[in-house]
């Protein structure tokens, strides 16, 4: 695996690659790489011939500087994983290559109601950060496909937004979130939760398992008048994951999985995302599934 830790390296080497007519995946990570990650790398493996992936833990995306803190960082160990699932190019740029004038971005995009809601609502400034680090890895890199994982579903959105906004030559292509055996979406968070709070974390899983089915059910059987509304499907899974004490839920919610806008009721027409965050064990956890 090759390692280039400057901009200008890693063009030069896409430019040769390029010239010979190689298309280029790309994986952009913060580390603590997983098994979702390396699903990422196969991935682009299979559908490129050559697989760049990144590491760089990108400051200005962190709106709480704890969290920044404790981010995992695993170098020895990410290598090495990459280097089994046969990823041809390492990205490991330093805070002053990627920011070379300072932390502030002088003209971020907009990406209205995508980046205000959810997410956006909860960790202000979070997607300004990802979006700005995001824009200058693909400028870096220049990808044919950009691989992400569906478990930030909201930021794989601002991405998509992103590449028509900035009409880059990138496909960006969601790939599936990876599940621990008992449901957990897997995440570089989760080596942060104690024994206790690991085990009950699979709750979010359940429960978004569950809206899931509800929502099937409902779909196939008509019932009539008594149409139940998104919201009560929402505050019943928000209340069944409050119960358990462990559990900061700060919102569970069915949104339309093309705009992420609320909806009132349930039809067979309209694909829908269901969208959870909750703290346990002083971990901030994230998952989604598509309904
Ligand atoms: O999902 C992540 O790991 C990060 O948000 C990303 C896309 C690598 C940008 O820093």
């Amino acid at each position: 695996m090759l390692i280039f830790k400057t901009i200008q390296d890693i063009q030069n080497q896409i430019f040769a690659l390029k010239k010979e007519g190689k298309k280029i995946g790309f994986a952009p990570t913060m580390g603590a790489l997983h098994e979702g990650h390396v699903s990422l790398i196969r991935q682009s493996r299979r559908e490129n011939d050559i697989t760049v992936c990144s590491i760089f833990v990108n400051p200005t995306q962190f709106n709480d500087p704890n969290d920044f803190e404790k981010y995992p960082s695993t170098l020895e160990s990410d290598m090495q994983k990459l280097i089994t699932a046969k990823c041809d190019i390492l990205f490991l740029p330093s805070v002053a290559e990627m920011y070379p004038t300072g932390l502030k971005n002088p003209k971020p995009l907009d990406f209205g109601f995508l980046a205000e809601t959810l997410e956006g609502e909860w960790r202000p400034g979070h997607f300004a950060g990802m979006a700005q680090i995001v824009e200058k890895l693909l400028r870096a890199v220049t990808p044919d496909r950009l691989y992400m994982g569906q478990k930030d579903y909201q930021q794989a959105m601002i991405c998509s937004d992103m590449i028509r906004q900035l009409k880059l030559k990138t496909r960006l292509v969601l790939c599936p979130v990876k599940r621990e055996k008992d449901g957990l979406a897997m995440s570089s968070r989760n080596v942060r939760l104690d024994k206790k709070s690991r085990a009950k974390a699979v709750e979010i899983s359940k429960v978004l398992r569950s809206v899931k089915a509800s929502i099937k059910r409902r779909r196939t059987t008509d019932d009539g008048p008594q149409k139940t509304p998104v919201i009560d499907y929402e505050k019943k899974a928000f209340d069944r994951l409050s119960s358990f004490s462990e559990f900061k839920v700060e919102y569970v919610a069915i949104r339309n999985a093309k705009t992420l806008k609320p909806v009132k009721n349930i039809s067979t027409t309209t694909p829908l995302v269901a969208l959870v965050a909750a703290w346990i064990g002083g971990v901030r956890l994230i998952d989604n599934m598509l309904l």
